[in-house]
């Protein structure tokens, strides 16, 4: 692993708070960057997630101010929203469940197929389903504490918990994507320092959508490196058992 491309990579990585405003990062790159970010670990193959690229120059002017001024959105030549759409879980779960029907095709479900159907068209419905008045929530609380008493159970019952499963799988497609675009020689500035109301109304994103993080791009300076990098000591944050 020492001395390995990936660490390099890693170590690479730095959030950079100004990009070189004469350097230019073409499409292709963005374009590579997403296509590997979508082949990112995610919760049940669910993919409740979107990427708005930004590109055009106006828009981009325009996220500046919702992005608090910072630089790295001022210098950026690229922005890619992260976004969240739990409220597709219906139609993902359907996308699943008929990936598998269409591998079975006219023959008899294995078991694992069989175990496919009803995860996505039985246990993903029980996991998302949201009502007016919470009584899915209420159901799942109640399956929790039950099932939890007497053998280990996966306890997701709230709409919190929904929340933080896409937000977990949203956040490992951005590091892919910060990761790439730091092999393929540029640079980023993942940032949560943005008015979420405003951008999701300049970008026109529906109302179950939610911003993760928006991640700027561009060729990184050394003035836009604030610091050198500091981590807690190892032992502190490493328990082995
Ligand atoms: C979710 C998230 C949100 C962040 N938001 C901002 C931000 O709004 N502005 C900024 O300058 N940096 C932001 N950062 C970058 C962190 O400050 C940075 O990753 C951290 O200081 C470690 O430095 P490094 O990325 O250079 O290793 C964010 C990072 C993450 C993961």
């Amino acid at each position: 692993m020492h001395g390995t491309v990936f660490e390099e990579i890693v170590n690479q990585r730095r959030s950079n708070r100004a990009f070189d405003e004469s350097v230019e990062v073409p499409d292709e790159v963005i374009r590579k960057g997403l296509e590997l970010a979508i082949l990112s670990p995610n919760s049940s193959n669910m993919q409740l997630w979107e990427f708005h690229w930004i590109s055009d120059k106006e828009l981009l002017k325009a996220m500046h101010p919702l992005c608090l001024k910072q630089s790295a959105a001022r210098t950026a030549k690229h922005m890619v929203a992260f976004v969240t759409r739990q409220d597709l879980w219906k139609k993902h779960a359907r996308w699943n469940y008929n990936n598998v029907m269409q591998t079975i095709g006219d023959r008899e479900p294995s078991k694992r197929e069989k175990r496919g159907l009803d995860y996505y068209g039985k246990l993903m419905p029980v996991v998302y389903r949201q009502d007016w008045f919470g009584f899915s929530t209420l159901f799942r609380r109640i399956l929790c504490f039950v099932m939890g008493l007497k053998d280990p159970f996966a306890r997701i019952s709230g709409s919190r918990d929904q929340k933080v499963i896409v937000h977990k799988s949203c956040a490992l497609a951005a590091q892919t994507f910060m990761l790439s675009m730091t092999a393929m020689g540029y640079d980023t500035c993942p940032m949560e320092g943005f008015d979420p109301v405003r951008v999701k109304k300049l970008l026109k994103l529906p109302k179950g959508a939610e911003i993760n993080m928006i991640v700027a791009v561009g060729k990184g300076t050394e003035a836009g490196i604030h610091g050198e990098r500091k981590r807690l000591p190892f032992d502190e944050v490493v328990f082995r058992y």
